[in-house]
C-alpha cells in the first residue's frame, strides 16, 4: 500500500477513535456537574462574589481531606464545559500566601442558574434528570426496541412514569420540584415578554399544570382572571389556592374544566399522536362552552425548526432538542415535533388555525384557535 494511503487510513482511524471516545464519555460532563451541585460548589463561588482561589474553595467544601487533591480536576472539566471560568489569583494574594501562583474560579452565566438560592435555579431539574430512577431506563433502551412494552420507562420500572410518581413519594417530589423550577424560569419570560397572549381572557385552565407555578404567576399578573390548575391527585392534593386560583384533581383525558383558554405547558411532548389528539379534543370542548371568538389553547413546548419563520436552530439547540426527543421517547413514549407534525395534530383534533411564536428559547408559544 502506498505510504500516502496508509497515512490517510491511519488519520481516519484516529479521528474515529477520538470521536467515539468523546461521545462515549459525554455522560461524564453531566455527572461531574451533578457532583459539583451536590457539593455546593456554585453556591460557594457565588457567595464569595469574586474569583475564589482553589485553596479557598477547598477549605469551604465538606469533603474528606484525602480528596482535596481531586477538586481541581472536577473544576477543570466543568471549566471546559462552560460552567466556570479560570483566572490567575491576583499577584498580591500569591505574595501574601508566599506560595505558587494559584488558579481562581468564577461562575459563568450558565452556572448562575445552578446556584441553589437563585430565583431561577434549575438545580431541582438537573437533580431529577440525573437521579438514578430517571437514569435507569437508559440501560433498557435496546431491550425496549426488542419488546412490546410501550415505554422504556415501563421496561425498566414495570410501570409508566405517572403511576410510578403516584406510588413513589421521592420521585413525586423530585418531579414536582423539577417542574416547579422550569416553570419559575418560563413564567418570568412569559409574564415579561408574552403577557399579551392572556389579554382579554377571563379564565384559564392550566391542564397538567403541576403544582401551579405558572398558573400562580398568571393569577398574580391578572387578578381578575379565574385560574385553575388541573392535575393528577398525587400532584395537587392538599394544595391551597388563592382568591383567583384553584387546584382541581382530575384526568385531562376525561374532562378539562370549562374556560376561555387552556394552557398546556410541557404536556403534549409527553404523549404519542393518539393521546395528543384526545387531550386536544378535551381542550376544544373546554373552551367551546361560551362561544367567545377569543378563546384558544396556549401551548408551551418545543418546535423543531427546520428553516421556517423562526429560522434554523443552531448546533447546540439542535443537539438539545434531539436529546429531549430521545428523553420523551424513553420516559413516556412522547416526542418533540416539527411544525408539520404539530399542524397534523391540531387539524386532527378539529382546530382551524394556529400560530407559532418561537420566543421562549428552547420552546415556542403556540396559540391554537378552535
Ligand atoms: C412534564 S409535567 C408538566 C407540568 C407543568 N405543566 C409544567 O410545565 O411545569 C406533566 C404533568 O402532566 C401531569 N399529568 C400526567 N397525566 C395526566 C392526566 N391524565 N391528567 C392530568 N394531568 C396529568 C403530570 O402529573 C405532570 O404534572
Amino acid at each position: 500500500m502506498e505510504v500516502e494511503k496508509i497515512d490517510d487510513e491511519i488519520q481516519q482511524l484516529l479521528q474515529a477513535h477520538k470521536h467515539t471516545w468523546n461521545q462515549t464519555y459525554n455522560f461524564i460532563n453531566s455527572m461531574s456537574l451533578k457532583c459539583a451541585i451536590e457539593l455546593g460548589i456554585p453556591d460557594i463561588i457565588h457567595k464569595h462574589a469574586q474569583p475564589i482561589k482553589l485553596s479557598q474553595l477547598i477549605s469551604q467544601l465538606q469533603i474528606h481531606p484525602t480528596k482535596s487533591h481531586a477538586v481541581h480536576r472536577l473544576m477543570a472539566i466543568l471549566t471546559h464545559s462552560g460552567f466556570f471560568t479560570q483566572h490567575k489569583a491576583s499577584q498580591k494574594d500569591d505574595e501574601d500566601d508566599g506560595g505558587d501562583p494559584e488558579v481562581a474560579y468564577m461562575l459563568t452565566d450558565a452556572c448562575k442558574i445552578l446556584v441553589k438560592d437563585s430565583p431561577y435555579s434549575m438545580v431541582p431539574y438537573l437533580l431529577l434528570s440525573l437521579d438514578p430512577i430517571q437514569m435507569k431506563p437508559w440501560q433498557y433502551l435496546s431491550t425496549w426496541f426488542r419488546n412490546e412494552v410501550p415505554t422504556t420507562y415501563e421496561t425498566a420500572h414495570g410501570m409508566a412514569i405517572w403511576e410510578y410518581a403516584s406510588k413513589e413519594g421521592r420521585l413525586n417530589s423530585l418531579f414536582n420540584n423539577a417542574m416547579l423550577s422550569d416553570s419559575r424560569l418560563v413564567s418570568r419570560v412569559v409574564i415579561e415578554k408574552c403577557k399579551w397572549v392572556f389579554e382579554g381572557l377571563e379564565s384559564v385552565v392550566d391542564a397538567g399544570g403541576g403544582t401551579g407555578t405558572l398558573a400562580k404567576a398568571i393569577a398574580q399578573c391578572f387578578p381578575n382572571m379565574e385560574c385553575t390548575v388541573l392535575d393528577l391527585p398525587h400532584v395537587v392534593a392538599g394544595l391551597q389556592g388563592t382568591t383567583n386560583l384553584k387546584f382541581v384533581e382530575g384526568d385531562m383525558f376525561q374532562a378539562i374544566p370549562p374556560a376561555d383558554a387552556v394552557l398546556l405547558k410541557s404536556i403534549l411532548h409527553d404523549w404519542g399522536e393518539e393521546e395528543c389528539v384526545k387531550i386536544l379534543k378535551k381542550c376544544k370542548e373546554a373552551i367551546s362552552g361560551n362561544g367567545k371568538r377569543s378563546n384558544k389553547v396556549i401551548i408551551i413546548d418545543i418546535v423543531i425548526m427546520e428553516d421556517q419563520k423562526g429560522g434554523e436552530d443552531d448546533d447546540e439547540l439542535v443537539e438539545t432538542k434531539l436529546c429531549l426527543d430521545m428523553l420523551m421517547m424513553v420516559l413516556a413514549n412522547g416526542k418533540e415535533r416539527k411544525e408539520k407534525e404539530w399542524a397534523k395534530l391540531f387539524f386532527s383534533a378539529g382546530f382551524r388555525d394556529y400560530k407559532i411564536n418561537p420566543i421562549l428559547g428552547l420552546r415556542s408559544l403556540i396559540e391554537l384557535y378552535p
